[in-house]
């Protein structure tokens, strides 16, 4: 197959402008560009002037892009060490806490800080937003497949979730617990509304000037002292730094300043 030149990059990009909510230029370059090919190559398209053409007309490659472009791998209690240490000493520490999943794809980590509530006899109010439609509706359904459980602990999964065939469906007290919006980070105001934010794995897919302007949405919309949790392979950007101190840094949890 022909090498796709590469002048012509912005002629995709413009496209999925139109096209879908999604802006590209918040996003770090390289992988954008190794995903849209991999999606051509796929469909043994080697011209993004071609590609863009087929963007405009056949709405099922528009979602199917959508998907590679925001890659919503998420499970319950991913990297446990995190929930360990909420469940030990954070949220012993607030009443009634409001808490905000940021790219929260199928729900998994927003539903996974509501069962740690409920084992720990608290109230709270949960949120999780994404950009990606698809997998907020599936969050609502609250059904997860085995793979989506494989950190969980036994006693969890078995107090929580009811098997259905091969899925897993979570108990309706926990699934009404949680409410779920589709939300672009680009386009969030919260002020001083949450005491805890969880957005983890996101921000590695963004360009450095976007990942700041988030950060400093997150900061306004935590509430004083509040909470900050980013990804694993994720920190602060620029004036971020700033704005943030860090609680436990091996875990990627900060506090407002
Ligand atoms: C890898 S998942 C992370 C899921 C979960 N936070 C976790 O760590 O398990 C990344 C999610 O970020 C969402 N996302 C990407 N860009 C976004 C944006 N601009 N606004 C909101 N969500 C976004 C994607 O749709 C995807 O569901």
């Amino acid at each position: 197959m022909k090498k796709i030149e590469e002048p012509d990059f912005g002629i995709v990009t413009d496209t999925i402008k139109k096209v879908m909510d999604f802006e590209p230029e918040h996003y770090k370059l390289k992988p954008l560009r190794r995903r849209i090919k991999a999606r051509m190559r796929r469909l043994g398209i080697d011209d993004y002037q071609e590609y863009s053409i087929l963007l405009m007309k056949d709405k099922e490659e528009v979602e199917r892009l959508k998907r590679v472009l925001t890659i919503n791998l998420t499970r319950f209690f991913r990297n446990r060490e995190v929930f360990r240490v909420l469940e030990k000493e954070i949220l012993p520490t607030l009443t009634n806490p409001s808490i905000w999943s940021a790219g929260c794809a199928d729900g998994a980590e927003a539903y996974s800080l509501s069962i740690l509530c409920h084992k720990l006899n608290m109230d709270c109010s949960i949120i999780g937003t994404d950009i990606d439609s698809e997998v907020i509706e599936k969050a609502k359904n609250g059904i997860y497949k085995k793979i989506s459980l494989i950190e969980i602990d036994p006693e969890i999964k078995k107090r929580y979730f009811i098997r259905e065939g091969l899925d897993y469906r979570l108990i309706n007290e926990i699934r009404s617990s949680v409410k779920f919006e589709n939300l672009d980070l680009k386009s969030i105001a919260f002020k001083m509304a949450f005491d805890l934010t969880i957005c983890r794995n996101v921000l590695i897919y963004l360009n450095k000037a976007f990942q700041e302007q988030t950060l400093l949405r997150f900061y306004e919309a935590l509430k004083p002292g509040g909470y900050l949790i980013l990804g694993k392979i994720e920190s602060l950007a620029g004036s971020a730094k700033e704005v943030f101190k860090p609680y436990d840094i091996r875990n990627r949890i900060y506090a407002k300043n």
